[in-house]
């Protein structure tokens, strides 16, 4: 059934809320709240069947609606299963004792994101959070895990406070939601003092729909008390793994998130993780003191990911690389080296080889590693080097590998690091050129561990780690594995075991030749490869041909643009909106509206402006820097 409005009945506020479907509100004064109020508590347990008689005069609501009731006990959403309607327009309304269904989002979902459709488990994460349950997401990378607390903190109506480890990410996404018309704020002391107390006081006044806060803006003494004043509706905390010893990004300011059950015992916690072995999420409830939380896995298999796993020598270590990169003529890379010094040396070996890329590690001024940053996220360049302080929080869906030039630390590490890759759905390599001095050298970190329990998990992390380079079992079949997930299928058909090396990352000997990896070949063919960039038209993920020069114009005006607000490209729009506007090419807002990623915000902003911009390149106009695609910028 279809619901068309939400009902929120909130004592606190001293009134009654009627949000026809997000739109205007009819507020309802206090008497009636507290009748109604009293009722709703006295009938809670939903098996008892009442019915209640009242008199009420909803001026702005239809006979015969139905409406959905999120009550609140304290400050605490809880689902109510009643639905009461209308007899006759502006007299007395009938309540039943009925299941709550699921509120129709669908709608919402267009029009602010501009999707058509769920992923996995999206919906029944956004119900959950809805009927206030506390939460607990493991989702991988790309799974989509911010719509699952932005959906439900829109339709709330009050302030969701999100939790998260990283500044440029939470500035992201504040821009993002800015862009669909959702209004959110980024509290954090590198704002200055006049800005930080606006903000404090817009959120008291339950302007935000969204307020991202660091770890260690939380753990401030006067943070609580401020918080008590804002209408929250629920915290959830992003990269939730930071919280745990067991996690590979342990991050001690995490555990101060613990007090939050404490201050806030009525609102619901909803943490979300890409990487949680089944001790970690342990550990998210346990730390977070989650009740009864729905708890959502969803699955690890990245499907559109092929893991590549090569053993090779220090001196080979280059080639293979320029191998790798050569043979993607086209899309964005991320080169993970173990040190600054092989960064640099790195991107130096690139750079006169004819392909550019740019750096990013922790010695490099701020504003050099912010450019290059920028120069990657915007396309000038197509490869960044880095450690791996580069790409926590990166918000680049359009990623076609990562490359590692070493060992990673743990498992759950190079999950997430390859992860970066193709989050965007489409698909993409992750490729590991390993050297065995790698696991000489993690030993040697592991060894100089001074506290003996974190020493004892070093060596744990090293041997899964080790077992996992070295082993000769299908490596999804193995990620799943660790993470606790038994799949039901035995071989992947798209990672090194299963279909064998590439030609351009094997030894003569090393090439798969069997008719499983011939069949498997076929049926992975990368997008990348379909064609080189220089026809006139190319294919890429959905199979629809679209003018590469076009993509070029598109992408050029998305620079202009985001240079011109001071965001990032993606911000503006990600590059499968961006590939689908050269597919579908619209002419009016309401044909831009069924390119997925435009919602009524970004259509609004943007509309009249893109429609020009395909009109001026209907009529020759071009991009005017040189390709991208064929990596010369610099
Ligand atoms: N229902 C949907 N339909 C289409 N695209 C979606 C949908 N939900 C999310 N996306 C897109 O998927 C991409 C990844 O989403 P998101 O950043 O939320 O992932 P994540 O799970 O938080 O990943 P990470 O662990 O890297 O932070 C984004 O480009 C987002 O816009
Ligand atoms: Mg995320
Ligand atoms: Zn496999």
């Amino acid at each position: 059934m279809r619901i068309s409005a939400i009902l929120i009945v909130d004592l606190s506020r001293n009134y009654i809320v009627i949000s026809r479907y997000l739109g205007e509100r009819n507020r309802y004064p206090q008497p009636h709240a507290t009748r109604l109020y009293a009722w709703l508590v006295q009938n809670l347990e939903p098996q008892r069947t009442q019915s209640y008689t009242e008199e009420f005069t909803p001026s702005a609501v239809e006979a015969d609606q139905c409406f959905t009731l999120l009550g609140t006990t304290g400050n605490r959403a809880v689902p109510i299963r009643i639905r009461f309607r209308f007899v006759s327009p502006g007299s007395i309304v009938t309540f039943y004792t009925w299941q709550m269904p699921e509120p129709d989002l669908l709608p919402t979902l267009q029009q602010y994101w501009g999707y058509s459709s769920f992923r996995p488990l999206q919906e029944q994460i956004v119900g959950s959070l809805l009927g206030g349950h506390d939460t607990c997401v493991v989702m991988p990378t790309g799974g989509g895990k911010s719509l699952c607390y932005q959906l439900p903190a829109l339709v709330l109506g009050k302030t969701a406070i999100v939790i998260s480890p990283l500044i440029a990410l939470m500035q992201d996404q504040s821009a993002q939601l800015a862009q669909m018309g959702i209004p959110a704020a980024v509290l954090n002391s590198s704002l200055d003092p006049g800005e930080q107390s606006r903000i404090m006081a817009k959120a008291r006044s339950g302007e935000y729909r969204l307020l991202y806060l660091s770890p260690e803006r939380l753990a401030r003494e006067d943070t609580i008390g401020w918080l008590r004043g804002v209408p929250i509706s629920f915290f959830a905390i992003d990269e939730a793994h930071c919280i745990s010893e067991w996690g590979h990004e342990f991050r001690p300011e995490y555990r101060q998130l613990s007090r939050l059950r404490a201050y806030f015992p009525d609102l619901p916690l909803a943490a979300f993780t890409a990487s949680a072995t089944r001790r970690v999420r342990h550990d998210i409830l346990q730390q977070l003191q989650l009740s009864n939380p729905h708890r959502y896995i969803a699955s690890f298999h990245r499907k559109n990911l092929r893991y590549l796993l090569r053993e090779c020598t220090g001196y080979e270590q280059n080639g293979l690389l320029a191998r790798a990169l050569g043979n993607y003529p086209d899309g964005n890379a991320i080169v993970y080296a173990p040190t600054i010094r092989r960064v640099e040396e790195v991107v130096e070996f690139l750079v006169e080889e004819g392909t550019p890329a740019v750096a990013y590690h922790g010695k490099m001024d701020a504003a050099a590693r912010r450019q290059n940053q920028e120069r990657w996220m915007s396309d000038e360049v197509r490869v960044l080097v880095g450690t791996i302080a580069f790409g926590l929080g990166i918000n680049k869906a359009s990623v076609r590998r990562v490359i590692h030039l070493s060992l990673p630390k743990s498992v759950e590490q190079y999950y997430q690091e390859a992860g970066r890759a193709g989050r965007d759905g489409d698909s993409a390599d992750c490729l590991l050129l390993w050297q065995k001095r790698d696991t000489a050298l993690l030993a040697h970190f592991t060894n100089q561990i001074q506290d003996s329990a974190e020493k004892e998990r070093s060596w744990q992390r090293y041997h899964q780690i080790v077992d996992f380079a070295q082993s000769k079992h299908c490596r999804h079949r193995q990620v799943c594995l660790h993470f606790g997930e038994t799949p039901k299928w035995a071989s992947c058909g798209s990672c090194d075991v299963c279909s064998g090396l590439p030609e351009w990352l094997a030894t003569a000997s090393e090439i798969g030749t069997s008719e499983a990896n011939r069949v498997a070949a076929v049926h992975t063919r990368r997008p990348a490869q379909q064609s080189v960039g220089s026809g006139s038209t190319r294919s890429i993920g959905q199979n629809a041909k679209f003018d590469p020069e076009l993509r070029e114009y598109l992408r050029e005006w998305r620079r202009t643009a985001a240079k011109e607000q001071g965001v990032a490209a993606f911000v503006i729009m990600h590059d499968t909106a961006l590939d689908e506007l050269c597919r579908k090419q619209p002419k009016t807002i309401p044909e831009l509206l069924n390119v997925s990623g435009f919602g009524l915000k970004k259509a609004e902003i943007y509309g009249k402006k893109i429609i020009a911009a395909l009109v001026r390149f209907r009529e020759g106009a071009r991009a005017k820097g040189v390709s991208t695609e064929s990596g010369l910028r610099t």
